[in-house]
């Protein structure tokens, strides 16, 4: 008897619902060739700098000269005057990490040289070459406990081709009688401290800065965002892949999602060093949280009409579609209530982006007493696209309303023609109401960048459910 299909078990089990549900990521980051090239000459230049402080240890040993006898020798004050990695290059290793390889670098040294031999002793300096220094890296990339990335360089390896010494001084040639010996010890001394200095500069510069990935950001009085990661980045052949969790939480309470992210596949592009692909789950979340928060609440009142449109939220205005209201509610302001009973939710595809809204709009009669009077309630619908752009790696959003249909829900003053209403609703949603919930969308919401990363040439493709960015990065040097 075979095993059961894990799909059959799934079916049967609902835990495997969410199970399954938690595979797609509500965020996707992929970093291209192009970006793990940028990183690499960031990170180059940044281990040059680190190796061209490396401290030397003195050498000293003895060593016996055919005729001469033993020689103690000692090579100190030992001091880098330059070390240059000229050519790196960096690549996937899929289901592995990255490796890196740095080849052709150079190194210079100098110092000074001391003798004994019997009672002579001896002094002068030297010049050290370093050539055909080849260095590889391997790094493993993790997430942590609280879904940040983590680096470390799981292996390490170093090979000098080439090492030349120059002895200057009266018993210089002594030295080139045992040279081999001493640029072995000099050759084993330089590869462990340059793998050493790798090391530490993978654990206290790189593992640091990816730690600056803000996994959890906070948007505003109500909301933050979970930009967890949900697994280890993973090596393909072309790209590193995170996968986020992409969820809005609201920062009143924490509760779960009652749907799953849909699966969010990228296309083989290329061009830009980094791609973001923001699930409908992603933007979906936000508005379950803002809509639970109470944010998609408005109230319209006639002070908000703007001044130009020479029209007064009042019923006598309103009386010429509802004859009854003069003889109810004579001339008295109103109030209209807008409030979406369910959490709007937009839709992604090739197309672009929409949502269609169900709005309830409940108008008041403001009384004398300032108490207010239910007149009707209204059932909006309407499309709505959706344009997202990249600003300041925030995305930010602006939506423009199509037509407005309008169903009566409920009347507390007789039936009335519902139609006639049509087009002041919609100089209300798209006059007064749409410029505010823009002004919310302009500000945006941040992406998930580390420290001092700045994007341009930023490309935006929706697809089938979720919202593609592409961009090139620049990183912002300190100081
Ligand atoms: C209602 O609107 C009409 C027309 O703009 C205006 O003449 C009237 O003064 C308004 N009444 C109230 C109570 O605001
Ligand atoms: C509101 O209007 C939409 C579209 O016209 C309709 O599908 C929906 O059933 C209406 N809801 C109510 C509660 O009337
Ligand atoms: C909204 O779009 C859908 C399909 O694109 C269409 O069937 C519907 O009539 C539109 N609604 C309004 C109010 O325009
Ligand atoms: C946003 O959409 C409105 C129409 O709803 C349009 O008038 C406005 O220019 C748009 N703003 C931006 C920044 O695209």
């Amino acid at each position: 008897m075979g095993a059961q299909s894990p799909a059959l078990v799934c079916t049967a089990l609902a835990a495997c619902l969410a199970l399954t549900g938690a595979t797609h990521p509500g965020f996707k980051v992929r970093i291209t060739q192009a970006g793990l090239n940028y990183a690499r000459e960031h990170a180059v230049a940044a281990l040059e700098e680190e190796l061209s402080q490396l401290r030397l240890p003195d050498i000293s040993g003895d060593f016996r000269v055919p005729n001469v006898g033993k020689v103690y020798y000692e090579l100190s004050s030992l001091k880098l005057r330059s070390f240059h990695l000229p050519d790196s290059s960096i690549f996937p290793v899929p289901n592995v990490g990255l490796q890196v390889t740095i080849s052709n670098a150079f190194a210079e040294v100098d110092g000074d040289w001391r003798v004994k031999v019997y009672f002579i002793r001896d002094h002068g300096s030297f010049d050290l070459k370093v050539e055909d220094l080849y260095i590889r890296i391997s790094l493993t990339l993790g997430s942590d406990a609280s879904g940040k990335p983590t680096a470390d360089a799981s292996d390490c390896s170093t090979h000098i081709s080439n090492i030349r010494i120059y002895f200057s001084g009266k018993f210089g040639w002594l030295y080139n009688l045992f040279h081999s010996v001493i640029e072995s010890t000099f050759r084993r001394i330089l590869e462990s401290k340059v793998c050493e200095n790798v090391l530490s500069s993978v654990h206290s510069e790189l593992q640091p800065y990816l730690q600056t990935l803000p996994v959890t950001a906070r948007i505003d009085a109500m909301a933050g965002i979970d930009y967890s990661l949900v697994a280890p980045p993973a090596a393909t052949a072309q790209s590193l892949d995170a996968d986020l969790k992409g969820e809005f939480f609201s920062l009143a309470h924490h509760s779960s999602v009652p749907f799953p992210p849909p699966p969010l596949a990228f296309p083989p592009d290329h061009d830009r060093m980094v791609y973001f692909g923001a699930s409908s789950y992603f933007f979906n979340t936000a508005s379950l949280v803002y809509h639970a928060a109470g944010a998609l609440v408005f109230e319209l009142t006639d002070s908000m009409i703007p001044k130009g449109l020479d029209f007064h939220l009042n019923t006598s205005i309103f009386s010429a579609f509802i004859p009854q209201l003069e003889k109810m509610y004579p001339d008295m302001l109103m109030k209209l209530r807008l409030s979406t009973p369910a959490a709007p939710f937009l839709s992604i595809g090739p197309e672009g982006l929409s949502l269609r809204p169900v709005v309830d709009i409940q108008a008041y009669a403001i009384l004398p007493s300032s108490s207010l009077a239910p007149l009707f309630l209204l059932n909006m619908t309407g499309n709505v696209s959706a344009t997202i752009d990249v600003k300041s790696g925030n995305i930010v959003g602006n939506l423009t309303v199509g037509r407005l249909r309008l169903s009566l829900k409920h009347s507390d003053v007789g039936p009335f023609q519902v139609r006639m209403l049509q087009s002041m609703m919609n100089i209300f949603a798209s006059g007064i109401l749409l410029p505010r919930l823009n002004d919310r969308l302009k500000q945006g919401f941040p992406l998930p960048l580390p420290d001092r990363i700045q994007l341009s040439n930023v490309i935006l493709q929706s697809h089938q459910n979720f919202l593609q960015v592409g961009a090139d990065v620049r990183y912002k040097r300190r100081g």
